[in-house]
């Protein structure tokens, strides 16, 4: 297994925001969305109006909240981020898309989040945890704004078993982009966390280890509804 090596936690040049808000995600994202809205009619009932509210952490250009608020009307997110030059994008792709009334963006750091315990009745994030050096403060703040009955829907890159594998993903997935967003995939698969990395931490934060599944081949998902309280 190849050891895990961390980039920058936090992409905060305008070059980063730009190169990232123009890689082609609308596969990933689609996914994503579609899995959350499974979890937010689970959750209201279908046909239900009533809206729902979600955070999404280390949100980018915010293409996740609109990609989930384009497809349903109900959902309001806040959208949180570190690099203000992703919310700068972002607040850009909100205008261009028409759902600033339903998506409101807010600079966060997710190891330390401005809420109240049990905001929001979901929490979701793609693609953060690789950023974080200990990414247990993250969970535990998850764990903490979630309402009971809530879920947690979070997603990210797997490391690679091998350099050989890497460098395969690579190729399959980012073949086709510029040399710096190819280092960008190469480095963030670097800072991937293993399976039993995501299960030891969920373990640590209190969740069931189990609630994380290998979704692709490049990519582990933590997907869970927590107990209503009695
Ligand atoms: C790979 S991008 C993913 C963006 C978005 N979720 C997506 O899937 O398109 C990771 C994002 O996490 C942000 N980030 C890193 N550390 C963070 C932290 N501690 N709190 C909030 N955001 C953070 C980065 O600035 C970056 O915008």
């Amino acid at each position: 297994m190849i050891p895990r090596q961390l980039e920058p936690e936090v992409m905060d040049t305008r070059e980063e925001a730009i190169d990232y808000n123009s890689m082609d995600h609308s596969e990933v994202n689609r996914m994503f969305a579609e899995d959350v809205l499974e979890l937010v009619t689970a959750r209201t009932g279908a046909g239900n109006q009533r809206s729902v509210s979600l955070l999404d952490l280390g949100t980018g250009t915010a293409l996740i909240p609109i990609e989930v608020c384009q497809r349903n009307n109900c959902v309001r997110v806040v959208a949180t981020d570190l690099a203000v030059e992703m919310l700068k994008i972002a607040e850009r792709n909100l205008l261009q898309a028409g759902l600033e009334h339903v998506i409101s963006l807010e600079r966060a750091d997710a190891k330390q989040l401005p809420c109240s315990d049990q905001s929001f009745e979901g929490v979701i994030s793609n693609s953060l945890i690789h950023h974080i050096p200990e990414p247990g403060s993250v969970i535990r703040e998850i764990v903490r704004v979630v309402k009971s009955g809530g879920f947690i829907f979070l997603r990210d890159l797997l490391r690679p078993e091998s350099q050989v594998e890497l460098e395969r993903l690579v190729k399959q997935y980012a073949g086709q982009a510029n040399p710096r967003q190819r280092q960008l995939f190469h480095d963030s698969l670097h800072a991937a966390l293993t399976l039993d990395e995501v299960r030891a931490l969920l373990e640590q934060c209190g969740l069931p280890p189990d609630a994380v599944q290998k979704t692709s081949d490049r990519h582990w998902t933590v997907s869970l509804v927590l107990p209503d309280p009695l």
